[in-house]
């Protein structure tokens, strides 16, 4: 599962499509965990599309992630400026890829 602590445990080292990157990243096998209030751990999402589906206010945008081992698609949280902080996509998501941290 991510990271809920992963401001603390890793460092930003970029972003990508606007969104905070927090490493270590070493493409394409590892991707590093994408956004801050809505984080995803690339290196643990497999693509179910159950947070992008249900999310009420459409925070995920699909990004080609080719060449991992995982899978060659994930969710960006594009929009998590958006997030009301409703947890469903935290909850569907069938590895515990994401974090949402209201506050
Ligand atoms: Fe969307 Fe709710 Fe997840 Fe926020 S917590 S990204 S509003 S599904
Ligand atoms: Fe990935 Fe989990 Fe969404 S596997 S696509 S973060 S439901």
């Amino acid at each position: 599962a991510i990271d809920p602590n992963f401001e603390t445990n890793r460092e930003k080292v970029g972003e990508e499509n606007g969104v905070a990157v927090w490493g270590p990243v070493d493409p394409p096998e590892q991707r590093g965990i994408h956004g801050t209030h809505v984080a995803v751990d690339y290196d643990i999402c497999i693509a179910d599309g159950a947070c992008l589906e249900d999310c009420p206010v459409d925070v995920f945008t699909w990004v080609d992630t080719p060449g991992h081992p995982e899978s060659e698609i994930k969710v960006e949280p594009t929009h998590e400026d958006q997030c009301i902080d409703c947890m469903l996509c935290v909850d569907v998501c069938p590895v515990d890829a994401i974090d949402v941290d209201p506050g």
